[in-house]
């Protein structure tokens, strides 16, 4: 699904490149298009792109800018990597996420050795670190383009650029405050998309590298995003994910001062929109007003995803989360208060300098009591950078490989758990696609996010159906369509 917002056949592309955004950018991607129909000429056939995503939803939704700026330079998407032009958007969030990027570099390195029309395009989060920059300008000589995150709309440009020089092309800011609206995009499904509300983050939890490498919090205007999904809405989407590394910061980098319960509250009004769910919320944030909008909504989903790291207020202080132990359970409660069906999902940390055994214990404790429908564990990496990265007592690999291990069961029973609890019941299923494994069988989402896959038929993709929940198999259930 593509949008687009100016018609590249109105440009004069003998005129001088225009100084405003978006035109400036539309204006390549009609100079680029015009290389690409030459090139297709050329060489007979027609020219492949593959943008492969790292990393989160953020990364996920700057990919489809991407996808939607290579199909209007002519390219086609495929899947995999034999494209003519390939763009890595990468990840550093954790040490193995650079791992996996250097790792493909090398295959990419040999596909780029057969096909001689091959473009290399690496972008994202970790070009936003020098010491990456440098290793691939010395170790990986084949990569066309270099950008990072505050400039992915400028692809068309650089790439012109390449096209007409013979060397690496490398365009890195270290920040910006610009947020360039209007550009096209391509959707992965025609009924749910992500929408951006906010970019970057000011938070700077002493582990997360985040902050240095998508900048400083701008949140963008509520008009634009309101307008952005009538758009989407007016084009078929049902659902939206609201997206931000802090979404209960919203408004805060706005002139005129918005709240993140104002925005959703905006949101709910518009017609045909049926589902809006948001991620992340940062329980230092999380306001009462917000609780409030999520229990008088019917369309906001009964989830929350809200990372805790850590349970012990020592850890979270170090962290530098802004919350204690009791903060955070005070405000559960506030929440299953006001819904007692809400799921609540959260992120761990377990190895973050300094745990002790105790610190952890308090970790599982508050697992327990929280009871999380889903918790995503991570073992703490150092990030070069960040405060905690030269904090003394860094926990040993073994120990924290034990820790994990231990919570990971406590995490999985409870999970199973309360996925159970909902058994039997008939709710609202937003059905997504054909089952991977069994294509007579439909699989869909229930408003709190878990995965239900039951006997239906393709036409129902996009629609919300009832389904009654009859077996679970854990995190995810089985179930029948009612009619
Ligand atoms: N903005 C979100 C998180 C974005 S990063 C928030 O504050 O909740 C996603 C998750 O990666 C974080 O919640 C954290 O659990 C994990 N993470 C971030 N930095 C990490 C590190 N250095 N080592 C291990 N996990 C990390
Ligand atoms: Fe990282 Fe903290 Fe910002 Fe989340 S809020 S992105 S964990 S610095
Ligand atoms: Fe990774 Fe960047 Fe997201 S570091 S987690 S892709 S914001």
């Amino acid at each position: 699904m593509s949008s687009v917002l100016m018609d590249l056949d109105e440009f004069d592309l003998n005129s001088k490149e225009p100084i405003t955004e978006p035109e400036r950018q539309y204006y390549f991607m009609a100079k680029c298009r015009e290389w690409v129909r030459n090139k297709e000429k050329e060489i007979n056939r027609p020219l492949t792109f593959s943008v492969v995503t790292f990393g989160c939803q953020m990364n996920a939704k700057d990919s489809e800018k991407l996808a939607g700026i290579l199909e209007q330079i002519g390219y086609h998407q495929i899947e995999g990597e034999e494209a003519d032009f390939v763009v890595y958007n990468t990840c550093t969030v954790r040490e193995n996420a650079n791992t996996r990027v250097y790792g493909r570099l090398g295959y990419l390195n040999s596909l780029k050795r057969k096909n001689p029309n091959m473009m290399i395009a690496l972008c994202g989060c970790m070009m936003q670190e020098d010491a990456v920059v440098d290793k691939i300008k010395k170790s990986y000589r084949f990569v066309d383009m270099i950008f990072g995150t505050h400039n992915i709309f400028k692809m068309a440009e650089l790439m012109h650029t390449r096209i007409h020089s013979k060397t690496m092309i490398i365009d890195i800011w270290k920040d910006t405050n610009l947020i360039v609206e209007d550009l096209p995009s391509e959707r992965k499904y025609k009924f749910k998309a992500g929408v951006n509300i906010m970019y970057g983050c000011n938070n700077f939890c002493s582990y997360c590298i985040v902050p240095y490498v998508r900048g400083r919090e701008r949140s963008r205007n509520p008009e634009d995003i309101v307008k952005e999904v009538k758009e989407l809405v007016a084009d078929g989407v049902i659902e939206i994910m609201l997206l931000g590394q802090n979404v209960n910061s919203y408004g805060k980098s706005l002139e005129e001062k918005t709240t993140f319960a104002g925005l959703l509250k905006l949101l709910e009004e518009i017609e045909g929109l049926e589902r809006i769910r948001f991620m992340t919320s940062h329980p230092k944030d999380l306001s009462d007003d917000l609780i409030e909008v999520m229990k008088n909504s019917k369309k906001i989903c009964k989830h929350l995803h809200l990372p805790v790291q850590a349970g012990s207020t020592n850890v979270l202080k170090k962290m530098n989360r802004s919350y204690t132990k009791e903060d955070y359970l005070s405000l559960v409660d506030r929440i299953k208060t006001a819904m007692p069906d809400i799921s609540l999902t959260t992120d761990i940390i377990i190895g973050f300098p300094g745990e002790t055994e105790e610190d952890f214990l308090e970790t599982l404790e508050v697992v327990e009591k929280v009871r999380y429908d889903s918790a995503y564990t991570f073992l703490y990496s150092k990030r070069s950078g960040t405060p905690a990265s030269v904090m003394e007592n860094q926990v040993e690999e073994l120990v924290a490989k034990d820790r994990f291990d231990r919570l990971l069961k406590v995490v999985q029973k409870i999970s199973s758990e309360m996925t159970a609890r909902v058994a039997g019941n008939v709710e609202e299923v937003l059905v997504e696609e054909i089952n991977g494994q069994d294509p007579s069988l439909m699989t869909g989402r229930l408003s709190n996010n878990i995965l239900v896959h039951f006997k239906g038929s393709e036409e129902q993709i996009g629609k919300i159906v009832k389904v009654k929940l009859a077996e679970c198999k854990g995190f995810y259930y089985m179930g029948e369509l009612c009619n």
